[in-house]
């Protein structure tokens, strides 16, 4: 979908519409939104957004719960004051000091149920940790951990004492989090010495060590341990987590009370050009849209357990994990492993054995689970009353199975349209109060204006069921307050282009999603995916920019331009085109550099599909190279207009070279 032309007509000939499937009675007759009033009282905007910071604990009221005088660094509950940490587990222990907040499940098979009362013990001690070896209020902190009880502990712990965590996947190589903790001028680093990966344990620390030779400033690291005996070598100049809490025991640490406007968090994430942008949340606005968003969309309650199978690293397991679940007292389970290990069964008995209710998964996985055939769901006896899609359009025949197959046909499903620079869920179904249809993420949640533009920024006639950008015409208490450090970019990649940006008037400014999408008759968005150059592999955004600068850095490569590929199961992934220097060969030699390349600067789950050897790349006649023409042949399909290119013989020479290949 990247590059492609919003305003194409032909996209809508492709979709179908859908039949309806209304939510079951069962679900219905227990939500936690079933009034179609909520719309309209949550759309008074922006006081109606009250109500959902009401849902936290504060220890200062907000005066005015929205400014939006200086657009578009909107404010939200201003001069409100709380803190995270304690609205996650403090405030609950009066009522459920014994109730499960973590169920953790190793790949190995251990498993550890924290309760609120341990999570308070472990995230005070770790907080006290963190102040021990320095870190102060508003120091950045990068935390590059796995799925394992530490990542919450330390993100809870980070939030106590008015630390901003920037959580970096585990991932990701050496590499991208040196860039990570170098562009956040993060002076300290939490990491682990090892996790399971099918089976094996692999070596994490490694990662923070070749960090640390490409950093000019190094950081403090503080290490925790997977086991009780370190597995792995760890460097005499980190700290041992496990000795330094040795000293904390029984430390109680009081929280700080932050600003609503204080940052939480950083997560850094692809864009167009150039280094992953550091997307920077508050506090107030986003804890109580994740918490509000966790209750009236994913239908949680505290006696559920709730399992929302992504890796923390993400926005969506910072949002739907740790955040928006914990602030409202349930118990999330975390799994450590992959689906398929030991075995193919390995989701569906975990649903079982913790009697899972709501449960929430990527469409990759769903199209994993349908290759590998319902007769493993079917062996288990697990009964899901919610089930959540995100990250990437689900195509409808998916969206039947996990309805038939993972819902048993009476589970709801929501399929949730957000990103990580809008903290939480923006277009998705009110479970209970919207029929479900598959392939559409649905209606915009409450207090929520999405609008198609044409590529000028003109309306596209609203329910036309025609192609356009998906803007957003009002702000919301979860977005991204700014790009860390670079209020500029922060306005070019998200503001200008759909806005007035003279303007002080915040009605105005319209806030570019960066995707395309089209509104049935019905109400209900589509989303088409991206129409930047940004792709989506197996539910992971990756920029082509950052793929082509990883490609660009290999001796012997002249030129490389990346393109996305469909592919059944992951969605999306790079095909790399590669121009050589004069004079050198193409090598299998080449091509292993090339991939290691990607594997080095970004991580493994980048890695190319493929790379394919040209001598020339589509450009125009001012030498923009043509993507779109690449992704054509990729794709397979007709080639697209090459009457703009310096050479129009060239994308016909690729196809035919990749054709012969
Ligand atoms: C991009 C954001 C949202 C958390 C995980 C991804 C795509 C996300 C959907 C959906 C169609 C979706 C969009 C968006 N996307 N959810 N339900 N239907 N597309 O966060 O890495 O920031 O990626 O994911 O293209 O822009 P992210």
């Amino acid at each position: 979908m990247s590059g492609e032309d919003a305003t194409d007509g032909n996209l809508e000939a492709r979709l179908r519409e859908q039949a309806y499937f209304r939510p079951p009675s069962k679900f219905v007759g227990q939500a936690n939104a079933t009034d179609p009033a909520i719309y309209d009282e949550v759309g008074d905007f922006p006081e109606g957004f009250d109500r959902y910071a009401e849902l936290l604990d504060w220890d200062e009221q907000w005066d005015e719960t929205f400014d939006g005088s200086n657009p578009p660094f909107f404010e939200w509950f201003v001069g409100g004051q709380l803190n995270a940490s304690y609205n996650c587990v403090d405030r609950h222990l009066d009522e459920r000091k014994n109730q499960t907040a973590l169920l953790w499940e190793g790949e190995d098979g251990e498993q550890r149920n924290i309760t609120y009362q341990d999570l308070y013990r472990e995230v005070n001690e770790f907080a006290s940790a963190l102040r021990s070896v320095g870190v102060e209020e508003d120091d950045v902190v990068t935390v590059h951990l796995p799925m394992v009880p530490a990542l919450p502990i330390t993100m809870l712990a980070c939030a106590r004492i008015g630390a901003p965590h920037s959580v970096v996947f585990a991932g990701f190589s050496a590499s991208a989090l040196a860039e990570r903790v170098d562009s956040a001028d993060s002076d300290y680093v939490v990491t682990i010495d090892g996790y399971y990966r099918r089976g094996e344990f692999l070596d994490h620390i490694e990662k923070t060590d070749e960090a640390m030779a490409e950093l000019d400033d190094e950081p403090e690291v503080l290490v925790w341990n997977r086991h009780d005996e370190p597995r792995a070598d760890v460097a005499d100049s980190y700290t041992s987590v496990d000795d330094l809490l040795a000293d904390h025991r029984r430390d109680r640490v009081e929280p700080v009370s932050r600003d609503a406007e204080d940052p939480l968090f950083l997560m850094y994430t692809s864009g167009t050009t150039g280094k992953p942008k550091g997307c920077q949340h508050r506090t107030g606005g986003y804890l109580a849209y994740t918490a509000a968003t966790s209750k009236y969309v994913l239908d949680i309650e505290p006696e559920d357990t709730y399992w929302c199978a992504a890796d923390i690293g993400w926005i969506t397991g910072h949002s739907y994990i740790v955040y928006g679940p914990l602030a409202l007292g349930t118990t999330s389970v975390m799994y450590e492993g992959t689906p398929d290990h030991p075995h193919k069964g390995r989701i569906w008995e975990i649903a079982e054995k913790y009697d899972v209710d709501i449960f929430h998964t990527s469409p990759t996985a769903v199209r994993m689970f349908m290759k590998w055939g319902p007769e493993y769901p079917d062996e288990y006896d697990f009964d899901f009353r919610h089930m959540t899609t995100v990250g990437e359009p689900i195509q409808p025949e998916a969206w039947l199975w996990y309805y038939k197959h993972i819902g048993d046909e009476d589970a709801v499903i929501v399929d949730t349209w957000w990103q990580t620079e809008t903290g939480g869920h923006l277009i998705t179904n009110l479970p209970a109060i919207e029929d479900m249809k598959p392939g559409s993420a649905g209606k915009a949640c409450p207090g929520i204006e999405p609008a198609i533009v044409d590529d000028e920024g003109d309306p596209v006639e609203s329910k036309s069921g025609q192609a356009g950008n998906l803007i957003i015409q009002r702000p919301w208490p979860s977005m991204l307050q700014t790009v860390y450090g670079n209020d500029e970019r922060f306005i070019d990649t998200y503001w200008r282009q759909f806005s007035d940006v003279d303007s002080d008037d915040w009605r105005d400014w319209n806030y570019k999603a960066g995707d395309g999408a089209v509104q049935s008759s019905d109400g209900y968005y589509r989303i088409l995916g991206r129409l930047d150059d940004v792709m989506n592999v197996a539910g992971h955004r990756l920029g082509t920019m950052e793929l082509e600068s990883a490609v660009a850095e290999v001796e012997d490569v002249a030129e490389a331009a990346v393109a996305a590929r469909q592919h059944d199961e992951k969605g999306e992934v790079p095909d790399v085109y590669v121009v050589l220097r004069d004079g050198v060969e193409v090598s299998d030699d080449a091509r292993e550099r090339i991939v290691s390349a990607v594997e080095e600067e970004i991580g493994k789950f980048a890695r190319p599909s493929s790379v394919v050897f040209v001598t020339d790349l589509p450009k125009t006649r001012s030498g923009k190279i043509m993507r779109r023409l690449l992704e054509d042949i990729s794709n397979d399909e007709t080639l697209g207009d090459t009457t703009t290119l310096r050479d129009p013989s060239v994308p016909e020479q690729i196809r035919e070279q990749v054709q012969s290949d």
